[in-house]
């Protein structure tokens, strides 16, 4: 394929981005949480060409984008809770698994499931393209698969430079770390913590258990090894090591650190981009990545961590 444009999210670019989906093309796109790799979710050939491009040896099933709730119950079933927790939660960094309502998505988007993920990003661009473009958009994370997620466009095309057709530029993301993800098929599981802390969710819902297995994941996510940079890490390191490149999770700790102010938020933003500049410097060397508090966003930040310094090829 030829390279792959780099396009502003003004009107010119807004209208070039829907133009490429509309021919069944793949444009990257930033919502809140990081880049999506967007195509048109009704289209067999759109949704082939995702997995192509991220080189991912299965299909698994992809989270599908809408722009309100709306939208929304064209493709899945809604019922009173869902609508509570869409009406709490979204627009924002939520994917719900919700019962499949049958009305024109690809079977590949969904694997052939009888259920849907379904998310309303609340990025502008996001939503000025999903609006653009009029349909549903599949979008999993820009990145070749198993790497770490792009919360930049220079991440984008660092990974999948010259195989999409384009990327929308709307500079980093704020939150940083992909969506929580929240069953509601069998009664409420998180099956992936993210952007929104599982207390918050909880704190509506009541005490959520962790679904899916380790032996059949429901989300690539949940796999042993994922996100992961090319060098070696360890977790937890509270001490220095020589020959080590440390991430830190507050400043004074390491030249690398995840927040100015020891803030999870902000570490949560800072991730992906960190790890990145870690192996930049690392060259093979070990990332020796400082203990970061389990609550809140911490636990998206640690889920994400303990898949990056999992075994490789698990
Ligand atoms: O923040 C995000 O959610 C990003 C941005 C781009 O929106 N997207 C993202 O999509 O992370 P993706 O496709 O990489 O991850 C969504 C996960 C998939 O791994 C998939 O296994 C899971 O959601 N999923 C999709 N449909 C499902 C279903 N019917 N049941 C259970 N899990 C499902
Ligand atoms: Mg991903």
């Amino acid at each position: 394929m030829s390279e792959t444009e780099v396009l502003l999210p003004d009107d010119a670019g807004l209208d070039r981005a829907a133009a490429v989906l509309r021919q069944g093309g793949l444009v990257a796109f930033p919502t809140e949480t990081v880049y999506g790799l967007g195509g048109d979710a009704r289209s067999d050939l759109a949704v082939a060409r995702i997995f192509e491009a991220k080189g991912r040896p299965r299909f698994n099933p992809l989270i599908v984008h809408v722009p309100d709730v709306e939208a929304a119950r064209e493709f899945a079933v809604f019922d009173a809770r869902a609508e509570e927790v869409a009406a709490r939660f979204w627009p924002g960094p939520l994917t719900m698994v919700l019962p499949l309502r049958a009305a024109g998505l690809s079977a590949l988007v969904t694997a052939e499931l009888p259920s849907v993920a379904i998310r309303v990003p609340a990025h502008p661009v996001a939503q000025a393209l999903l609006r653009r473009f009029g349909g549903p958009l599949a979008a999993p994370s820009a990145n070749p698969s198993g790497r770490v997620s792009p919360t930049r466009a220079s991440h984008v095309l660092a990974g999948l430079d010259g195989r999409i057709a384009a990327v929308l530029d709307g500079g980093p993301c704020a939150v940083g770390v992909e969506s929580t993800i929240l069953g509601l098929v069998d009664g409420p599981q998180l099956l992936r913590p993210g952007g929104i802390a599982v207390e918050d969710i909880e704190a509506l819902l009541g005490p959520l258990p962790m679904g899916g297995s380790q032996e059949k994941p429901n989300a690539p996510g949940q796999l042993a090894s994922h996100y992961a940079p090319a060098a070696p890490v360890r977790l937890d390191a509270r001490d220095v090591r020589v020959g080590e490149v440390r991430l830190g999770f507050g400043p004074g700790e390491a030249e690398l650190y995840l927040s100015q102010s020891g803030d999870l938020v902000e570490a949560a933003a800072n991730l992906f981009h960190m790890l990145r500049e870690a192996d930049r410097l690392a060259q093979g060397r070990v990332i020796a990545v400082a203990p970061v508090p389990e609550a809140g966003l911490g636990r998206a930040i640690n889920d994400r961590l303990r898949r990056a310094a999992a075994p490789r090829g698990a």
